[in-house]
């Protein structure tokens, strides 16, 4: 059975898969390393210009060993998370420092490279060094859990241990490379994130998540932390007229721009706006946001009458609810005055 799966892999691959990228040619241990490390997080259409003048500039691990920082990261420009060219950087100081420009064999030691993890140098390993090794990047980890209907997030480490397991025992010992090959471009053309090809898949005919409906729910997603809680009073000021005292947000942040109930620090600074008539509590409410819960606090306040300097700042502004303003108002604002006025109408 591991057979069958390994074999129905490569027979895919001879036939569809990808064999004219620019790191599938001349094939060294630092020349798949180079691609492995800039195709983490970032497409291959988007690689392929960094990989060819990378390879150009700095052709051997000696070149790059040799090379000032500044450089490196000057060809890394654009591909984002610059930690990774500061460790191909010390990765290769290394290479060159421990032995003697030439790549360390196995999977185990080439982990002992700044950068390089546990599927990253599997890759090297079998691709690079045409060794027995397993990968599980996160096409890997799609195509697998799917397979295999192993549930959970992956980033779990007794998930992870799972995928892991079922990786090693359906890799190869013939054609390890082009299987290593063959499963990042499964998971990249075929058993893709969403509507992915089962129809052209060589898996299809035991694939449990196509058997069992799961596509969808397969891998399993980062369990959503409990979001913690904040807690504001918003006031409803209102004149004689029944116009409401508005604020405008900053242009950053939280309703950036938009016009919100006022916040004070200390009420008595409501005393500044006008003379207070009365005021009673409101029911409160909850906002969510992505990261967080907003617990309002609403509290109606009635002036006598108004000092008029507060109509000088142009981040205030009195709102007249059965004429409004065309400006924006936050969610929950509109929704609090929207109640406001079915309840004093
Ligand atoms: N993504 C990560 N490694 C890859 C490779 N060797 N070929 C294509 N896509 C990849
Ligand atoms: Fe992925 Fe579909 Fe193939 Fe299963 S049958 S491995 S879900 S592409």
């Amino acid at each position: 059975m591991p057979q069958d799966f390994s074999q129905r892999i490569l027979n895919w691959f001879d036939q569809h898969g990808r064999k004219h990228l620019p790191w599938q040619q001349n094939i060294t241990p630092y020349s798949v390393w180079i691609s492995e490390i800039m195709l983490q997080q970032t497409q291959v259409s988007t690689v392929i210009p960094y990989f060819e003048r990378f390879m150009a500039r700095f052709p051997s691990v000696q070149q790059l060993a040799a090379a000032e920082i500044d450089e490196v990261l000057h060809l890394w420009t654009g591909l984002g998370y610059y930690s990774r060219a500061r460790n191909l950087h010390k990765a290769a100081q290394y290479v060159v420092s421990h032995y003697q420009g030439e790549f360390p064999k196995g999977q185990l030691a080439l982990t002992e490279l700044p950068g390089v993890g546990r599927s990253t140098a599997g890759a090297i390993e079998a691709i690079g060094n045409r060794g027995i090794a397993t990968i599980l990047d996160g096409n890997v980890k799609r195509v697998l859990a799917r397979f295999h209907a192993i549930e959970g997030w992956p980033g779990q480490t007794q998930v992870e241990k799972q995928l892991w397991q079922v990786a090693e025992q359906h890799t190869p010992q013939q054609r390890c490379a082009d299987y290593t090959q063959a499963m990042m471009d499964m998971g990249a053309t075929l058993c893709t994130r969403s509507k992915p090809k089962c129809t052209e898949c060589p898996l299809n005919n035991d694939c449990r998540a196509l058997a069992e409906n799961k596509i969808a729910d397969l891998p399993g997603k980062k369990p959503r932390k409990t979001l913690p809680i904040k807690n504001s009073t918003m006031y409803i000021i209102a004149d004689q007229q029944g116009h409401i005292l508005l604020k405008k947000r900053p242009p950053q942040g939280i309703w950036g721009g938009l016009w919100v109930l006022p916040e004070f620090e200390n009420p008595d600074q409501i005393n500044q706006i006008g003379d207070l008539d009365g005021y009673n509590p409101l029911p409160g409410f909850r906002h969510t946001f992505s990261h967080f819960h907003l617990d309002i606090e609403v509290m109606s306040v009635t002036l006598k009458n108004k000092h008029p300097q507060i109509m000088d700042a142009d981040d205030m502004l009195w709102y007249n609810y059965y004429q409004p303003a065309a400006i924006g108002l936050a969610a929950p604002v509109k929704q609090l005055l929207d109640r406001y006025h079915e309840e004093t109408a």
